[in-house]
């Protein structure tokens, strides 16, 4: 199957409780998808991927699903899916789901039935297991759950613990057993029979867990994780899935794949056999921390760089990246690699810095519009199992409650997680009702409404690039090489594609800086495709940058 159409498109990602409120209830929902669908179609975009939308409890925002054919109450039924995806394909808009079978929720049917006993056909859909220590009390082994505390919880009635390396309410399934591979099978099949173009895999390469679940290696948070992260069997099972189920389909699908560097992410994505299209990567998303979002370090433009660089270099003719700067786990990426203060500049700038590379570009609700991070002023306004688990982690170690809002607004992925700002009636036009999580107040000056007006906004400007990337195939499928990656403040790379040369050009200085263009490249003489100000002075191979400035230009 030629699925390779996903190279030149690009998606948007939908948040949907965060989306747009389409039924008045404060909550985001496929009504308001259903309306915004031409507006999404107008970015320029060829598809939508909705992060989870199935029936849950929310313990962790739909990653913890409790019924994998249906649709949440909250965003409305299958039948107003059905429609939803009809609507998107008539638009030429693919439809990507979540798939999110690492666990489910502990309200999900398999997991109620494998408490009944050891007997039930269901226990061995889940790692059940005897406590440990000569009263049977302590934890089969050692291993720490991302989310909140120890990995095992235990259950009195069955007197054996369970395992979960996210929220407690999220319990691993056992891709061990035969039967949970049939039924990952049967959901995939399930929704690419109704139409959908394929999906994202939530952490899949935590699948496959080491036999006899040794203890890990002691860190402060995921303990074990050397056991799942890219366990024993990982590639066993994608291919099998690739050969069942995928490969019967016009479809692709995008691995999400934590701790995985570009030389890993070739195992799973290169040749006849690839297990995934495309993996998302977070090497580039640690510039400004250590590991984790929360624990923040200074920016540093050098070591997003080289990642960037790592994957373009490495993936480059044997594999294929995916794109991103956001997504619903990481706080606004302005606030985070660009400026507040040029947020518009540094907006375009970003965009232009990242969707200039080859691979299939993301775009996450709001971030089209340069959506902030958001302020709160108290922890109770937080929303997320993260946030909570974090504060207690930051206290033990001696973080005031005071302090850790301030790491928390800096840091968490909540951030992300605003209704999105429409325009700036009350709750920025995204519900009638009190949303159930406060709006940015910024919505009166950063909404869509306004920025549909002004032709300078983020908005047009997403437009613009997206448009530059599908009309100059350089774009898409051009080499990579990377000019000064010792500067503090420039990213500079050039793209090569059948005789033609593109240079990408962007400040991350918020004052002037001056640019030397490599050799061989004449300032005056390139066609500037794209740039966030509207002239772009040089002489031959030397030009002021003005802050947060991105210029495209092409050679023919
Ligand atoms: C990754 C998802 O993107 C995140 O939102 C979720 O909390 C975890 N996986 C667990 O499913």
């Amino acid at each position: 199957m030629d699925n390779t159409w996903y190279k030149e498109d690009a998606f948007y990602q939908i948040w949907c409780r965060s989306f747009k409120d389409g039924n008045g209830d404060g909550i985001g929902d496929l009504y308001g998808v259903l309306d915004k669908l031409d507006y999404i179609k107008s970015l320029g975009v060829d598809g939508i991927w909705f992060s989870p939308i199935y029936p849950s409890p929310n313990a962790d925002y739909g990653y913890d699903i409790s019924d994998y054919k249906n649709i949440s109450p909250d965003y409305g039924d299958l039948d107003l899916f059905k429609k939803v995806l009809d609507e998107a394909h008539k638009r030429g808009l693919k439809v990507l789901m979540d798939l999110v079978v690492n666990h489910t929720s502990d309200e999900h049917e398999w997991f109620k039935e494998s408490k009944k006993g050891d007997d039930n056909p269901y226990h061995d859909y889940y790692f059940w297991r005897k406590g440990k220590g000569k009263d049977g009390k302590r934890p089969p082994n050692n291993w720490l759950s991302t989310f909140e505390g120890g990995a095992w919880e235990y259950d009195k009635d069955l007197d054996e613990y369970y395992l979960h390396v996210f929220a407690k309410k999220q319990p691993d399934l056992n891709m061990d057993n035969p039967k949970v591979r049939e039924e990952v099978k049967s959901i995939m099949r399930f929704w690419l029979d109704m139409g959908v173009d394929g999906f994202r895999e939530d952490v899949i390469t935590f699948i496959s867990k080491k036999e006899g679940l040794p203890n890990g290696f002691p860190l402060p948070i995921a303990t074990g994780i050397e056991n799942y992260n890219k366990g024993p069997h990982i590639h066993e099972y994608l291919k099998e899935f690739r050969h069942d189920v995928l490969n019967h389909y016009d479809c692709f699908v995008v691995g999400e794949s934590p701790m995985t560097g570009a030389d890993d992410a070739l195992s799973f994505t290169e040749g006849q056999d690839k297990e995934l299209d495309m993996m998302i990567s977070f090497d580039h998303m640690q510039a400004d921390c250590f590991m984790t979002d929360t624990i923040a370090t200074p920016f540093n433009l050098k070591k997003m760089k080289a990642a960037f660089t790592r994957w373009q270099k490495k993936l480059y003719g044997r594999a294929w990246n995916a794109l991103y700067l956001e997504n619903h786990d990481h706080p606004r990426i302005i606030s985070r690699y660009g400026s507040e203060k040029f947020r518009n500049e540094s907006g375009k700038m970003l965009a232009t810095m990242c969707y200039m590379q080859s691979g299939t570009p993301f775009i996450y609700q709001g971030q089209e519009i340069g959506m902030l991070n958001n302020h709160l002023d108290s922890i109770d306004k937080f929303k997320d199992v993260v946030t909570f688990n974090n504060q207690r982690l930051f206290k033990k170690f001696g973080f005031s409650d005071k302090k850790y809002l301030e790491i928390a607004n800096k840091t968490s992925r909540e951030n992300a997680r605003t209704p999105v700002q429409w325009d700036s009636s009350e709750y920025g036009g995204f519900s009638t009702a009190e949303p159930w999580f406060g709006v940015n107040p910024n919505y009166t000056e950063i909404n869509v409404a306004q920025q549909e007006k002004d032709p300078d906004s983020i908005l047009n400007y997403y437009r613009k690039l997206l448009k530059v990337r599908k009309e100059n195939p350089i774009i898409i499928y051009g080499d990579y090489e990377e000019h000064y990656h010792e500067s503090n403040e420039i990213y500079c790379y050039e793209r090569n594609f059948n005789g033609q040369k593109a240079l990408i050009v962007c400040s991350f200085a918020d004052h002037t800086v001056t640019f030397r263009a490599p050799k061989g490249f004449d300032l005056t003489k390139g066609e500037v495709l794209i740039s966030n100000y509207h002239d772009a002075p040089a002489k031959k191979d030397i030009c002021a940058l003005r802050p947060y400035e991105a210029r495209v230009y092409l050679y023919k």
